[in-house]
């Protein structure tokens, strides 16, 4: 298994098992399945709902020797409801009671927007907390307490733009590690990448083969991602499948991604791809095209009167 570094020299593998949309009757097996193919990096968030099945996985496989604590690589993210420095960590405990640990490798802020305490999704703008109210620097304070006491090993954001971390430098104590976004041929985040090497931050890529059981945005003018022309043209002459090419475009990138599959033959595919080394040609012919298009936009989160709009999320 590929893996990248962080700082202190601690590792995260290339590609991990993305659990999202992953349903309660499905994901247990789905886990078994990715653990035996050798997937060390499994993606939860509490959001998800399923971290109870992926704890009582993890936990067996643990109890029958398959794999040790110390060989996994697991990440969490806090929901938008929990952005108060206090509840940062008791959310934390939580989520490990959930996925029966006594830390994670990793903790991130799921997105750079709060809503209330009662509120899961929001429906009306009283549901959101201004940024005013609880900055996402407050918010990084939180995450920097569950680093000091011991419960993560690392910690960092999910889909913030550059001008939201430029923002968290102010005060943070300890600088955001990662940065996980939505991440593929047709939203490659050039400046993003660029800045976080910069900055010593990694990159996870989220939805990476474009997240295609998605509801929202089908059959419009935008293709899917594993159907493009250029990939799917590269992954014929190399007799592979364009998820190979999509996934091993991004590790060639030094991004670690996240796809998500509870399908065993699908689970192989991404892993293999690492096994595939791109030709300098073909990555700049994935490089360069310009479609630019974000999948996952954040509209569940933007009701008219409140502060939140796509601009104000992406900063673009
Ligand atoms: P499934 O779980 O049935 O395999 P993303 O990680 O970009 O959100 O993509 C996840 C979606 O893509 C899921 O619907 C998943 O379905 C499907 N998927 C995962 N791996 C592959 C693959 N190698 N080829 C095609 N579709 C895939």
């Amino acid at each position: 298994m590929k893996k990248i570094r962080f700082q202190n020299n601690d590792i995260i593998p290339s590609i991990g098992l993305g659990t999202w949309k992953a349903k309660e009757g499905e994901i247990e097996k789905a886990l078994r399945s990715a653990i035996f193919l050798g997937y060390r990096h499994i993606d939860c968030a509490s959001i998800y709902s399923n971290q109870i099945q992926i704890g009582e996985s993890i936990r067996g496989l643990i109890k029958e020797g398959v794999v040790k604590r110390e060989e996994l690589f697991i990440t969490s993210k806090l929901w938008n409801n929990r952005h108060r420095k206090g509840d940062v960590y008791l959310e934390l405990v939580n989520t490990l009671k959930e996925l029966k640990l006594d830390y994670l490798d990793l903790f991130l802020i799921h997105w750079p927007i709060a809503f209330k305490y009662d509120v899961i999704k929001p429906t009306k703008v009283d549901d959101f907390l201004s940024l005013k109210e609880v900055s996402l620097n407050e918010t990084w304070e939180g995450m920097e307490n569950c680093y000091k006491k011991g419960l993560v090993r690392h910690i960092g954001v999910s889909n913030f733009s550059i001008k939201k971390i430029k923002s968290l430098f102010k005060t943070a104590e300890i600088k955001p590690e990662l940065n996980q976004v939505e991440l593929h041929p047709y939203l490659p985040q050039k400046k993003l990448a660029k800045f976080s090497k910069e900055n010593n931050i990694l990159l996870t890529a989220y939805s990476p083969l474009g997240s295609k059981s998605r509801t929202w945005d089908k059959g419009g003018s935008i293709k899917e991602v594993l159907e493009d022309e250029i990939i799917c043209s590269i992954a014929k002459k190399l007799n592979v499948t364009p998820a190979n090419v999509i996934l091993s475009w991004i590790n060639s990138r030094g991004i670690v991604s996240v796809p998500k599959s509870v399908n065993p033959y699908r689970q192989k595919e991404n892993l293999d791809s690492l096994n595939l080394t791109l030709e300098k040609e073909d990555i700049e012919k994935i490089n360069s095209i310009r479609i630019n298009y974000r999948y996952m936009k954040g509209k569940p989160f933007v009701i008219k009167g409140s502060e939140y709009t796509l601009r104000s999320i992406w900063d673009e």
